[in-house]
């Protein structure tokens, strides 16, 4: 790594939020893509044997590794402003080096492309990452159902189909995203029917099957929990737009909700978004729906929540958990939330409380008494949407809070800092 690159990743790591709090946020924001839809979608682009142009790619260090990964396999990637041009023809590798698997966890939904493009893939196994060990295991039993060999040793996956992918049905134990997206990838040109059962319903899903129907795969049922993919020949040349980001729409939500005023998100797929517009509801906010935008106004005083759970599609996302969590901090009694998605979710709690925060925490149930003050204080991103919580209950705290570890927050929000500035937020950033 040059010198330059040096002091860029050190400035990153080095890097500060700084939020001096209580401030009425007001103003328009246009909601960025969709991360967790962006990257399947460009692993996917290594299945199309043309140029592909992927519009509405928010600029985010998740996706810069993904064109990282495209570019380390030999296919040809450029950004251009917000688009990102893909050709796989002179794709000549199907090793992922360690370096970038581990800078991404998710890097593991590139599996089944570079298997159902190369015949084979090797990467390094994807450690447990901040919310729990987060196993693979139903991806890697889907493939090997399709005919994938995979060996394991010395932490790398050597995967190969000596007869190539074969359709076959497949049922997942449980509707994961990832797997889901896996199986979608390595089944789009393979030989026959594959048919999930129990799939993920994410409109993440729905946009993955869209861009690949687009480019000439026929793939059905996808944002139900059956899916059809009849592998064809070839998949070519597409161009398509990334949905909007549902998270990061749900994170200014609880900014504004929190921090008091009004704001209008723009871009966003307010169908996508029921049981997030619901919850937010429910803690007294006022949201008025208009096409593809939204306007959030906040409560005089938030009202608890009995009682939220996190489950999957289409029910309260596990992403948005964290920054609801940090609005019902100061909620006017004490809200339950009751994460079932994944085990290790709350190390951003302990972050929280350094805030004034009351929050207790017994496996996956936590328990937030509402506090009339929250106060200024240092702290660090524990993960994506936990940082994402310390920014929100930043805004509403008395006096200075400073947020370190902020690359965790730049893996998945595009200018959060700008975009909290352009609605009065008084932040900033401290390289
Ligand atoms: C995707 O992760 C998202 N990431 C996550 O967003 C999101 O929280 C999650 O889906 C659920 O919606 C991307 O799309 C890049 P899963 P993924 O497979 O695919 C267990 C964010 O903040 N599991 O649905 O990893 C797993 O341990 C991130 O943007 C297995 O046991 O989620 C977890 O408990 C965080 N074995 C649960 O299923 C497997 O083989 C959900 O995982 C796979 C998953």
């Amino acid at each position: 790594m040059d010198c330059e690159t040096i002091l860029l990743v050190a400035g990153v790591f080095m890097s500060e939020i700084t939020v001096n709090g209580g401030r009425k946020l007001t103003g328009e924001l246009n909601i960025q893509g969709a991360k967790n839809s962006v990257l399947p979608v460009l692993a996917a682009t290594i299945l199309c044997k043309g140029e592909c142009v992927v519009h509405n790619c928010p600029r985010l260090s998740d996706v810069e590794t993904s064109v990282k990964i495209l570019l380390n396999l030999g296919c040809n990637c450029v950004r251009d402003g917000y688009s990102v041009v893909v050709d796989s023809r002179d794709i000549s590798s199907y090793e992922i080096p360690e370096n970038l698997m581990r800078e991404m966890r998710s890097s593991v939904v590139f599996l089944g492309a570079v298997i159902g493009r190369m015949g084979k893939a090797v990467i390094s196994s994807p450690g447990g990452c901040e919310l729990g060990p987060r196993p693979i295991d139903l991806h890697l039993s889907a493939l090997r159902q399709m005919g994938v060999r995979i060996n394991e040793e010395h932490g790398f996956l050597y995967c190969d189909a000596p007869e190539g992918l074969k359709g076959t049905e497949i049922n997942l134990s449980f509707p994961s995203v990832g797997a889901t997206e896996n199986i979608i990838l390595a089944a789009a040109t393979a030989k026959g029917v594959t048919v999930i059962h129990n799939a993920a319903r994410e409109p993440e899903i729905s946009d993955l099957s869209d861009f690949l129907n687009s480019a000439g795969a026929r793939i059905y049922g996808s944002g139900s929990d059956t899916i059809y993919i009849h592998g064809v020949e070839h998949v070519g040349s597409t161009e398509h737009t990334i949905i909007p980001d549902r998270i990061v729409a749900a994170t200014y939500m609880a900014c504004t909700a929190v921090a008091g005023g009004k704001v209008t998100l723009n871009g966003v797929m307010p169908s996508h978004m029921v049981a997030i517009l619901s919850a937010f509801r429910e803690s007294g906010c006022d949201i008025s729906v208009t096409g593809k935008s939204l306007t959030v106004s906040s409560p005089k005083k938030i009202s608890r929540i009995p009682t939220i759970r996190s489950l999957v599609y289409p029910g309260f996302p596990t992403d948005a958990g964290p920054v609801v969590i940090a609005m019902l901090t100061k909620a006017d009694g004490t809200s339950v939330f009751v994460e079932n998605i994944f085990e290790n979710r709350y190390r951003y709690i302990d972050e929280l409380k350094r805030l004034g925060a009351k929050i207790k925490t017994e496996g996956k149930i936590a328990v937030i008494e509402g506090v009339n003050e929250l106060s200024g204080a240092g702290c660090k991103c524990t993960d994506l949407r936990g940082g994402a919580a310390l920014v929100t209950a930043a805004l509403s705290a008395k006096g200075t809070t400073t947020i370190g570890d902020i690359h965790h927050i730049e893996r998945g929000y595009e200018d959060i800092v700008g975009n909290l500035r352009q609605l009065n937020a008084d932040i900033s950033i401290k390289e």
